[in-house]
């Protein structure tokens, strides 16, 4: 790709969530036009797409097509099949690539990925049986996490051991998936670098939020977090050795655990935009949508500066998003639906983010 996208480009989305509807709102303003493609018939991103594409990921006479009516393709989703970027290939530019996906697709292949490159990732072993399991629980102690290798998001694919009796019932729960056993992080707080690369390597990272989660599901991020600036500079480090090792275009996110000793462990990586990053929309100067669009697009990056003295993003998860009227009517609360219709238990539904004043 030579040059900027000019406002008028279509920007192919992989992926039809809330993410991508976000995505596509924030390219809005910039002139830029969005389109979905995902085999889901009813999706958060149809609804503010110049169209979407609905097919399932093995269709790669459609994902070539699609390709074919847009001028980048990006995605929302790091779990796209690799086949469906590799069929992009020579179609249409991708950001970001495919390494990206081929290494974070993966929770063992990821934290193998951490660690060369000089990072802490949580403690792990490889299980891919029964046996396994026990050595790893010998060798990390207990508790321990047993997660699935592939496919998990918002502790889905995970199983807490408590004790050696747990294990048994943990394999059986996962179905015998290829997994990492990880031992239980002692951490004081969760944070995350939300933080973009250009196509020349130029990066610009948001503030550092304090991430709490329950059952495994981002419940809150608030700005200013918990780290120290000597922390912070570590986090944005690491981040952004990542993203460089990656090559990656785009938004991407690390999530940490800061540790009891003041370490900072790395949990996981999002080759994407991120649920620790909605505060941006309005708790920063550019949110991490539009830095993304910019990124992918070849546009310079935007400010990352906060807009207030802090941010506080609460998901609404489930049946919260029935308090929409509620949350409607308070003033300086900027509440996001993502049109989903079915309620789900531990579905994330939308968020609501209050800004805090500057300080005088
Ligand atoms: N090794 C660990 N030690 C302590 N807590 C953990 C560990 N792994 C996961 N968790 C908790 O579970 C949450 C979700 O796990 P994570 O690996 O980030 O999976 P997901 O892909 O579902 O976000 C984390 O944010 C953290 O609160
Ligand atoms: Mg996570």
């Amino acid at each position: 790709m030579s040059g900027p996208l000019a406002p008028g480009s279509m920007i192919g989305i992989l992926g039809t969530g809330q993410l991508g509807r976000m995505l596509a709102l924030a390219a809005a303003p910039l002139g830029l036009r969005c389109a979905t493609f995902g085999p889901e018939a009813e999706a958060p991103a149809h609804d503010v797409c110049a169209f979407h594409v609905c097919a399932p990921w093995e269709d790669l006479d459609a994902v070539r097509a699609f390709g074919a009516r847009c001028d980048i393709v990006t995605l929302e989703f790091e779990n796209v099949p690799v086949a469906v970027l590799d069929a992009l290939a020579g179609v249409v530019p991708l950001r970001p690539g495919v390494r990206s996906l081929a290494l974070t697709q993966d929770r063992l292949v990821e934290k193998r990925f951490v660690a060369e490159l000089g990072l802490s990732p949580a403690p792990f072993v490889e299980v891919n049986s029964l046996a396994d399991m026990q050595a790893g629980i010998a060798q990390l102690g207990l508790p321990a996490i047993l997660k699935t290798r592939r496919l998990g998001y918002d502790g889905r694919g995970q199983v807490l051991l408590r004790s050696g009796d747990d294990a048994a019932a943990a394999w059986d729960a996962v179905g015998g998936a290829a997994c990492v056993l990880e031992g239980f992080v002692g951490f004081t707080a969760e944070t995350s670098v939300v933080l973009a690369r250009g196509a020349d390597g130029s990066v610009a990272a948001y503030d550092c939020p304090q991430n709490t989660h329950a059952q495994g599901i981002l419940r809150r991020s608030t700005v200013p977090g918990p780290l120290s600036p000597d922390q912070t500079s570590q986090a944005v480090a690491a981040a952004s050795a990542i993203a460089a090792a990656l090559d990656h275009v785009g938004v991407l996110a690390v999530e940490f655990f800061l540790g009891t000793d003041g370490r900072l462990v790395v949990n996981e990586i999002a080759p994407r935009v991120h649920n620790s990053g909605h505060w941006t929309i309005e708790g920063a100067v550019t949110s991490q949508f539009e830095q993304h669009i910019r990124a992918v697009a070849g546009w310079p990056l935007g400010s990352t500066a906060l807009t207030g003295a802090g941010a506080v993003m609460d998901n609404l998860i489930g049946d919260e998003a029935g308090q929409w009227l509620q949350l409607a009517a308070e003033p300086g609360a900027h509440l996001h639906l993502y049109g989903k219709s079915q309620a789900r238990t531990g579905r994330k539904m939308g968020h609501v983010t209050r800004v805090s004043a500057p300080r005088p």
